[in-house]
């Protein structure tokens, strides 16, 4: 089991990084050590997923005190892009930072068809930049690298392209990624092996399915339906609604992230998912019936609203994902149900209003540029 003890967090505001540090501080007891969230707040990166977390840990607990080795604070953020290495190695001097998990990216396939650029600067060069400076920073001049560093690279399903009918994704089946944003995540997973296998730099990966839950860009499926069913708009369903995600419930991915981080091979390649299929359409007139139960809708109304719309180009047909090999090997097991995190995830929306009007209306962004300057 390894002690993580100050661990740089990258894309720590995004969806999964701050329930990540969230779960990480609030619910494992077995960590003790300081989180530093690297964020560049980009439109997806929402410093009021962590309000509450900054401050009950972070510096806002601590007034009056912001150097990194001040006592007690076991939160930090840093506004910044993870393609700046002079940033990204004061960070690593300032901090001590002897884990990395590396979350920071550009993440919705759509916008990659529109404009790949940013996908390949920040998951290929930004990636590029993090391994890079983990590799300097952590060799200890004998050309051996720190014994109890660790660099845990998130990935996707993706990287592996499209399935038909039948099988799974494992470990070893090969990249063949289909979008700029597939292609590019794919590019950083292999620029994580080849650290590891050259460098000896100590690297673990991840690569994971579809993901639900709180504080979701409404960009995704699961929560741009729900808030378009809340304000009575179309639900738009890509091509024939056919196409199949494996589902799972964030909190559960963090964990087996966690998981991966304390007892994963280095060089070790884990796939995580939820044994969750479902065709979007299922998915679609399932999750109507939970919105419409909690919200006091008309499921019949709600269903009418479904819309069929141009398919997304190069849309992968089926994901799914064999996650035996995290089972088997960490003991990791998936514990929240598809209809107990779809319920949970509806509840947080319902109870969000005002998290959902700063996405909606932009002023999150607003804030952001008040109290940090213009996006990195
Ligand atoms: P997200 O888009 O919600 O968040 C990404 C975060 O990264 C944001 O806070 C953003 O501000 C930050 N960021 C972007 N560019 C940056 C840069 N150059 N420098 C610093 N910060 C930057 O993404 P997410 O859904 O939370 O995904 C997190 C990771 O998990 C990504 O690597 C993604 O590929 C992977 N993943 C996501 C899913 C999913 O279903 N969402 C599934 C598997 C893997
Ligand atoms: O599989 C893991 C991946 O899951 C992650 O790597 C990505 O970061 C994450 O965005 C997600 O990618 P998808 O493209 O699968 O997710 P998205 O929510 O965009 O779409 C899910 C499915 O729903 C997909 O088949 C496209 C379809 N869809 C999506 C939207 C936004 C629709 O039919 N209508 C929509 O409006």
């Amino acid at each position: 089991m390894r002690s993580l003890k100050n661990i740089l967090v990258s894309g720590g505001s995004g969806f999964i990084g701050c329930n990540f540090i969230r779960t990480l501080l609030e619910k494992t007891p077995g960590f003790t050590g300081r989180i530093v969230n690297l964020d560049a707040l980009t439109y997806a990166g929402n410093p009021a997923s962590l309000a509450d977390v900054e401050a009950a840990y972070g510096k806002t607990a601590h007034p009056g005190v912001n150097a990194a080795d001040s006592t007690g604070i076991r939160y930090f953020f840093e506004k910044g892009d993870i393609c700046d290495r002079s940033l990204v190695e004061s960070l690593f001097r300032t901090y001590d930072i002897d884990t990395v998990v590396h979350f920071a990216a550009e993440s919705h396939v759509d916008r990659s068809i529109l404009g790949p650029e940013a996908f390949i600067k920040t998951n290929v060069m930004g990636t590029f930049t993090l391994l890079d400076t983990a590799r300097q920073c952590w060799a200890d001049g004998s050309g051996a690298m720190r014994q109890d560093a660790l660099f845990h690279h998130i990935s996707t399903d993706e990287v592996y392209g499209s399935l038909g009918e039948t099988g799974r994704f494992t470990e070893t089946t090969p990249c063949d990624p289909r979008s700029p944003y597939s292609a590019s995540k794919a590019s950083s997973d292999h620029l994580a092996m080849a650290y590891y296998h050259t460098y000896g730099l100590p690297v673990t990966l991840s690569n994971c399915s579809n993901n639900y839950g709180p504080c979701q860009f409404p960009e995704k499926l699961i929560p741009l339906m729900i808030l378009n069913m809340l304000e009575g708009k179309p639900l738009p369903v890509y091509g024939d609604g056919k196409n199949i995600r494996d589902w799972v419930y964030v909190e559960d991915h963090n964990r087996a992230v966690w998981t991966v981080m304390q007892k994963g091979e280095c060089g070790g390649k884990y796939n995580i998912g939820g044994e969750n299929e479902w065709e979007n359409i299922r998915l679609l007139y399932t999750l109507i019936d939970v919105v419409s139960g909690k919200a006091g809708l008309d499921p019949a109304k709600v269903r009418e609203t479904v819309h069929f719309v141009r398919d997304r180009p190069g849309h992968d047909r089926r994901y799914a994902i064999d996650c035996s090999k995290i089972k088997r090997e960490l003991g990791w097991e998936r514990q929240v149900t598809f209809e107990e995190g779809l319920g949970k995830t509806v509840d947080w929306y319902l109870s969000n209003a005002a998290w959902i009007d700063g996405i909606r209306s932009g002023e999150y962004l607003d804030w952001v540029k008040k109290n940090y300057g213009d996006r990195a």
